[in-house]
């Protein structure tokens, strides 16, 4: 999604405000524009395309300004062509603006601008903006008052930054949904729509609240709320280091995340599981430490997840860890098909919101909702809301009474990976935790699950030491003929199908689907021939063979068959599968963190053969801010 950052110091601005737009490109965008303010003017420079292209047009500029606001677009409202990219001006030039999100009253705002005589140059729900500030600022000096006017008329999802040239020293930055973080320097501030955008220069940061606006200038920060009092609130200092940001040597961010999963895990082991728990020892000690309160967890009659994308995938495998582990009926439902269609209330229930970002709009939308609908119903049936993110400091956070923070490190490549693998350990904590809470399984049991995970790191490390070269081997096959996958799985190995299909479609745009196992035989077999691979998801456990009997049916049309399976298995596996992707031994319930690691590099390898933007694939955003 768009990409907002800000500056005001001592500091060339122009250099800053780029080099935050390169970190905001994994967010993904079509064009980009920077407005600076240097004497009594403000200069604004924008470009169609890739950052580059920005570079290039800024050589020619010398610029000492030391105030100035950079956007990254991502199309919503009118193309993606030069005029459309922010920031917007007002017709005298005199100001610019910059917006992330969607002014969903823009066209009557726009109508009644040009019935006084407003001339627009863009078909974007932003240049509204500009005109009004300017409007107000003909009857007011202080552009903070103008922008507080503005932001009354304004209707949806959105968070702006303000540079004016007869305001020099102030840059105003306001939020409504939509994230903006401010970053503390030495007589220098920020702001960016991501903290990824400013770490270089300050790891002090505070997050804006929603209906917060904020006058940055270079004596301090001053927030307000939308009804216009001053609010006192403290930075906080983040503990990342500005290197988990480099790609370290590897080709693609992708790949440097895939292969930073071994680590992922240990950390989420190391921050979850109680070391000193035994299965045959004190009853009351958790095996588990996820901080969740009584309140959240005890007489549950019902479990729903809420999510989008990849998220959804890991709340597929949580809803069988939930219910098979724990024996809580659970529902997973995409956030944005809930929030306009919520389900009946059910007493009892705890509601998991899952997003790595904490920022996807229809997620926090639906979580929202499921707080506002259950507030003024009887005890059990309110809302008790938990979110399993990778930014504890993200919107999400805000809504939910407590976050599991899944630890996973800043994720850059679009096609999340890394956080994928650290969701899904979060509801192996969670099952383990409500199971031991409930009693649904012995405490043997338990340690054995628990021995299991903590076996998954260097599980993982095997699979990408000893398979990494086959699969790039076996990727070239893929990269100039296929235009169609089909990924089978059943049981907890079915989101894996789901993952595996989605990280294809997303970095290579060869279409897959994904299926049960079983359902293949009731229409989508119909699409199988010699052109058309299938890749079964065939772990050993309770559901193995009627894999292997659908990955037969799929060989039996012609089908090229690519089995993910365990090494003890492959021997067996090479009867039915042509190619074979081992995993190490494991128990079924362990197995979908192993398995999506060979399909997440077959995606990545093929991406990469074919030359593609593996980390910023065409039309994707890494965090969906926009309905
Ligand atoms: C796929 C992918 C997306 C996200 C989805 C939700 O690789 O990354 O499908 O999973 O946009 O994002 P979050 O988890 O931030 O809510």
């Amino acid at each position: 999604m768009c990409g907002i950052v800000g500056y005001i110091g001592t500091q060339a601005a122009t250099d800053i405000l780029i080099s935050g737009l390169e970190r905001l490109e994994y967010r993904g965008y079509d064009s980009a524009g920077v407005a600076t303010v240097e004497e009594g003017q403000v200069n604004c420079v924008k470009a169609k395309g890739k950052l580059l292209k920005l570079r290039e047009k800024l050589e020619h500029v010398v610029s000492k300004a030391q105030i100035g606001i950079g956007h990254t677009r991502w199309a919503t409202h009118g193309k993606p062509e030069e005029h459309n990219a922010h920031p917007h001006l007002n017709s005298a030039r005199t100001l610019a603006v910059v917006q992330n999100g969607i002014i969903e009253n823009y066209l009557e705002l726009k109508e009644e601008l040009i019935s006084n005589g407003v001339e627009f140059i863009s078909e974007t729900d932003t240049e509204v903006i500009p005109h009004l500030i300017s409007q107000f600022l003909a009857n007011s000096t202080s552009l903070l008052e103008a922008v507080q006017q503005t932001i009354a008329k304004l209707e949806g999802a959105f968070a702006i930054a303000v540079v004016s040239a007869d305001h020099p020293y102030e840059l105003i930055v306001a939020r409504q949904q939509a994230p903006l973080v401010l970053g503390f320097g030495q007589g220098e501030f920020f702001c960016a729509s991501d903290m990824t955008a400013i770490l270089p220069h300050t790891r002090t940061i505070l997050t804006l609240d929603n209906e917060e606006i904020a006058k940055l200038t270079p004596l301090g920060v001053e927030i307000y709320n939308f009804a216009g009092d001053r609010v006192s609130r403290f930075p906080r200092t983040l503990d990342w280091n500005p290197v988990q940001v480099e790609k370290q040597g590897f080709r693609h961010y992708m790949l440097k995340e895939i292969y930073e999963q071994p680590a992922v895990v240990r950390i989420c082991l190391d921050n979850y599981l109680n070391p000193n728990w035994h299965a045959d020892e004190d009853p009351d000690y958790s095996p588990i430490n996820l901080g969740l309160s009584p309140n959240l967890t005890d007489n549950l009659e019902h479990i729903q997840i809420l999510a989008c994308g990849t998220s959804w995938h890991a709340a597929l495998v949580g809803k069988y860890l939930l219910e098979q582990v724990a024996d809580i009926p659970t529902t997973v439902d995409y956030a944005s098909e809930f929030r306009y269609s919520p389900k009946p209330i059910i007493a009892n229930t705890l509601t998991v919101g899952v997003t790595q970002s904490g920022e996807t709009a229809d997620t926090i939308a639906a979580l929202e909702s499921e707080r506002a609908r259950r507030a003024n119903l009887e005890p059990k049936r309110q809302a008790k809301l938990i979110g399993i993110t990778n930014r504890p400091e993200s919107t999400i956070a805000q809504i939910v009474d407590r976050v599991i923070d899944t630890h996973a490190g800043i994720e850059i490549g679009v096609a999340a990976t890394k956080t994928f693998i650290a969701q899904v350990m979060g509801f192996y904590f969670l099952a383990l935790d409500l199971a031991y809470r409930r009693k649904t399984i012995s405490n043997s049991k338990i340690g054995e699950i628990i021995a299991g995970l903590r076996h998954i790191p260097s599980q993982i490390e095997t699979i990408l030491d000893t398979q990494a070269d086959a699969i790039e081997e076996l990727a070239h096959d893929f990269t100039t003929e296929t235009e169609d996958f089909i990924f089978i799985g059943r049981g907890i190995n079915f989101p894996i199908a789901l993952e595996g299909a989605l990280k294809l479609k997303e970095i290579s745009y060869i279409h897959a689907e994904a299926y049960p196992a079983g359902e293949m035989k009731h229409g989508p077999i119909a699409l199988l021939d010699n052109k058309v691979p299938v890749v079964a998801v065939a772990m050993p456990g309770s559901v193995y063979e009627k894999v292997i009997s659908n990955a037969q049916e799929a060989k039996a049309r012609d089908a090229r068959l690519i089995g993910v399976t365990t090494a003890m298995n492959a021997t067996e596996a090479a009867h039915t599968f042509d190619d074979v992707l081992t995993v190490p031994e494991v128990d079924e319930l362990i197995s979908p963190v192993l398995a999506v690691i060979p399909l997440q590099m077959l995606s990545y390898h093929i991406a990469a053969i074919k030359g593609l933007d593996v980390d910023q694939p065409r039309n994707l955003a890494k965090s969906v801010t926009v309905e």
